[in-house]
């Protein structure tokens, strides 16, 4: 199974993501946790230059750059596993392309979505959405570090990201899943626990 987690900055990800991986690790379920940009050799060098805010890219190299850390991903990481039926949590994926790329750079998502099948990149079984306002979550993003080059982005951006995140959800409820990330880190995290259990069973 694959679920995946998804979210503007600062939407509370990291932190549920880190007492999931604590979970799993002490349960029989044999859990493989990964990331995008980044959950590769190749990817970790990708996601150095992505994130480097000294650069100002073209929307499409851009584009170019995440599909290979996920073309790489894919084929070293996530297909395997999911061939050994292993349950595999990521960081992102898919949907943080549509949002940030296609709404944030306003590239054309049907485009990017053929890129998607042509490059056979498995869907989630289930995606978890964490929400959180705009506001609230980049200012919990700019306390923790120096900003990387999509969190210098301006509030429009930020918003037209989350926009298109709720859009996705709306559209396709049977894969993804919206929390509300404002209610404590504990609740959170046994809603996502609960949800993800029942979808293993189910
Ligand atoms: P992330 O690792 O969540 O950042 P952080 O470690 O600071 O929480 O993600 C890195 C950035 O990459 C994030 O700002 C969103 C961006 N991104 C895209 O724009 N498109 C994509 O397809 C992916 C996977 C990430």
């Amino acid at each position: 199974m694959f679920i995946t987690f998804e979210g503007i900055e600062g939407s509370g990800k990291s932190s549920l993501i880190a007492q999931l991986k604590k979970y799993f690790k002490s349960s029989k379920l044999e859990a493989f946790f990964s990331k995008e940009p980044g959950g590769t050799d190749l990817g970790k060098e990708i996601r150095k230059i992505l994130l480097n805010p000294k650069y100002s890219f073209d929307p499409t190299s851009e584009l170019l750059l995440l599909l290979a850390d996920r073309a790489e991903h894919v084929q070293k990481i996530i297909r395997p596993n999911l061939q050994k039926n292993k349950l595999i949590f990521c960081d992102r994926y898919l949907d943080s392309t549509l949002a940030y790329q296609g709404s944030g750079r306003n590239l054309d998502k049907k485009i990017i979505k053929k890129m998607f099948k042509a490059l056979d990149f498995p869907i989630p079984d289930l995606t978890i959405l964490l929400d959180v306002p705009v506001q609230i979550g980049l200012s919990r993003a700019r306390k923790r570090n120096k900003l990387d080059r999509f969190e210098k982005e301006d509030l429009n951006f930020h918003e037209n990201v989350r926009r298109s995140y709720l859009d996705l959800a709306k559209n396709d409820s049977a894969r993804i899943v919206l929390f509300d990330s404002s209610i404590s880190e504990e609740e959170l995290f046994k809603k996502a626990v609960n949800l993800i259990k029942s979808r293993i069973s189910g």
